[in-house]
C-alpha cells in the first residue's frame, strides 16, 4: 500500500514587500537581496493574519474536495503559536467543523515541526488506512526591522491531506535523520522576533545537509544519479541553491542540469512568498510539482531542517496525473491578488503585528470573502471569523 500526499493546500497573507524597494531603503545593492539573497518578494501578515488563519485559509483550498468525514488525525506544526497550551489545531478543527473523534494536537521543532507531522500521519495512515491524516503548516517569519535577517522574513501555510493510494506525492519508507542542541536561531518565549546566529546558521544547514543526504544515499543504496529531483528547506533561495550545488559536486553534465534546472521549478513560489519555516519544504514541493514536467514516478529529495537543530532526508514519488489534483491557477491569483506595501506601510504593520490588540477591541480584515481572519480577543480567548 502507497501512504503519501494526496491534496495540497497553500495560502499567503494579501501584502508583500518588493526586495528592490527594501534595499533602496536599507540602502543595500537591490543585487544583493535579488541575486546574494535569492529573494523578490515577502509576504507580509498584518495583525489579523497568524498561524491559525493561515492555516485554516490554507486547508479551505481543497477542503471541499475531500471525504470529510474520513479524517481522522489532524496535526499543526509551526513556531508562530498562538497559545503556550492550547493546540492551534483546535481552532482549525472548530473553524472547519471536524468531527470531535479527530485525534488533533500541535507539534514544534523549528521548520522542522511539518515533516514531523507528515511523518506521524503517514504512520498514522499505514496503521488506519481507512482514515486520512490532515498536516498543516503554518508561521510567520519575523527578524525585525533593519536587522540582516529582515529581507528573510515571509509569512503563509501550506496544509495536506495524507492518505492510502495517494493522488499526488507517495512518501518512501525510512529517512535520515540528525540532529544537535545548538543556538543558531531561537526565539525565547518572552520574544515576538527571532534571535539568529545568521552566518553560523546558514553553515550548519550545509552541514547537516552533507550529512543526512549522504547516509539516506548509503542506507538506500541509491545514487545522486538516481534522483530526478531534490528539494529544500528555504529559508531564502540561495540556501537551497548551496545546498543543491554540494549535492551535484562531481555528478555527470546530464545529472547536474536536470537537479539545477528542477532546484529553479522548486523555488519559484519561495523566492515570491519568503521563508514560511515550517511549510517552506513543502511549499518547494508545490512549486517544483507546478513549474517542472516530472515523469510518473520520478524520485524526488527533501530535505528538511529546522534550527536548534534537527534535519532529515527522506523521499518521495510523483503519482501519475499528479497534475490534475493541483491548482496553479488558484496559487498564480493567490500572489497576484498581493497589494504593494510602501516601506513604511510595511514598518507600521509589523511593528503593531508584534503586540496583541488589547483585549475587547474587534479586528477588521481586508481579506476577500471566504478567508478567515483573527478578530481579536474577547476575555482573552481567541476569536477567529471567516470574511
Ligand atoms: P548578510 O550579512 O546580509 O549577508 O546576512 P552577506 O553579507 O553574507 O551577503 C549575503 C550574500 O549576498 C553573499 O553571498 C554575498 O556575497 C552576496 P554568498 O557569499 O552567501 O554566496 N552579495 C551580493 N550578491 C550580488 N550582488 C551584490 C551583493 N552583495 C552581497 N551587490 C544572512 C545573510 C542569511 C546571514 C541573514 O539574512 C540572516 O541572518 N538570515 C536569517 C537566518 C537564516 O535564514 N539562516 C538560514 C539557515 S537556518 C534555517 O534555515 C532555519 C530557519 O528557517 C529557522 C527555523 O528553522 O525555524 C532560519
Amino acid at each position: 500500500m502507497q501512504v503519501g500526499i494526496d491534496q495540497i493546500g497553500f495560502y499567503t497573507p494579501n501584502k508583500y514587500v518588493d526586495m528592490v524597494d527594501l534595499a533602496h531603503a536599507r540602502n543595500q545593492d537591490p543585487n544583493k537581496f535579488l541575486i546574494g539573497i535569492g529573494q523578490a518578494k515577502m509576504s507580509v501578515a498584518d495583525q489579523t493574519q497568524d498561524a491559525v488563519s493561515m492555516g485554516i485559509n490554507a486547508t479551505l483550498r481543497y477542503w471541499n474536495k475531500i471525504d470529510q468525514d474520513k479524517i481522522g488525525l489532524l496535526v499543526f506544526g509551526t513556531e508562530s503559536s498562538v497559545d503556550q497550551s492550547k493546540s492551534a489545531s483546535l481552532f482549525v478543527k472548530t473553524a472547519l467543523k471536524m468531527k470531535p473523534q479527530v485525534r488533533t494536537f500541535e507539534v514544534k521543532e523549528a521548520c522542522f515541526g511539518l515533516t514531523a507531522g507528515l511523518m506521524i500521519a503517514r504512520d498514522f495512515v499505514r496503521v488506519h488506512p481507512e482514515q486520512t491524516a490532515i498536516v498543516i503548516g503554518s508561521d510567520i517569519a519575523r527578524y525585525g526591522i533593519n536587522t540582516p535577517g529582515e529581507v528573510t522574513q515571509g509569512a503563509g501555510s501550506i496544509s495536506m491531506l495524507v492518505k492510502a493510494e495517494p493522488r499526488i506525492f507517495s512518501l518512501n519508507d525510512g529517512h535520515s535523520a540528525y540532529s544537535e542542541d545548538i543556538n543558531d536561531f531561537w526565539r525565547p518565549n518572552n520574544r515576538a522576533t527571532a534571535l539568529v546566529e545568521g552566518k553560523y546558521s546558514t553553515q550548519v544547514y550545509l552541514d547537516f545537509f552533507t550529512k543526512t543526504f549522504a547516509t539516506y544515499k548509503e542506507q538506500k543504496n541509491w545514487h545522486t544519479q538516481d534522483f530526478s529531483s531534490i528539494i529544500y528547506h528555504l529559508p531564502f533561495t540561495k540556501q537551497g541553491l548551496k545546498a543543491n550545488r554540494l549535492a551535484v559536486e562531481n555528478e555527470d553534465e546530464e545529472t547536474t542540469k536536470r537537479l539545477m534546472d528542477n532546484f529553479e521549478s522548486s523555488k519559484q513560489l519561495g523566492m515570491n512568498v519568503g521563508n514560511i519555516y515550517t511549510a517552506s519544504l513543502y511549499m518547494s514541493l508545490l512549486s517544483l510539482l507546478e513549474n517542472a514536467k516530472l515523469a510518473p514516478n520520478s524520485l524526488i529529495g527533501l530535505f528538511s531542517y529546522g534550527s536548534g537543530a534537527m534535519a532529515e532526508f527522506f523521499s518521495g514519488n510523483t503519482i501519475d496525473g499528479y497534475e490534475k489534483q493541483l491548482d496553479i491557477d488558484g496559487d498564480q491569483k493567490l500572489l497576484s491578488r498581493r497589494r504593494k506595501l510602501s516601506i513604511e506601510e510595511y514598518e507600521r504593520i509589523f511593528t503593531v503585528g508584534l503586540d496583541l490588540p488589547e483585549d475587547g477591541i474587534v479586528l477588521e480584515s481586508d481579506e476577500s470573502a471566504g478567508n478567515w481572519y483573527f478578530a481579536g480577543t474577547e476575555n482573552n480567548v481567541r476569536i477567529y471569523k471567516q470574511k
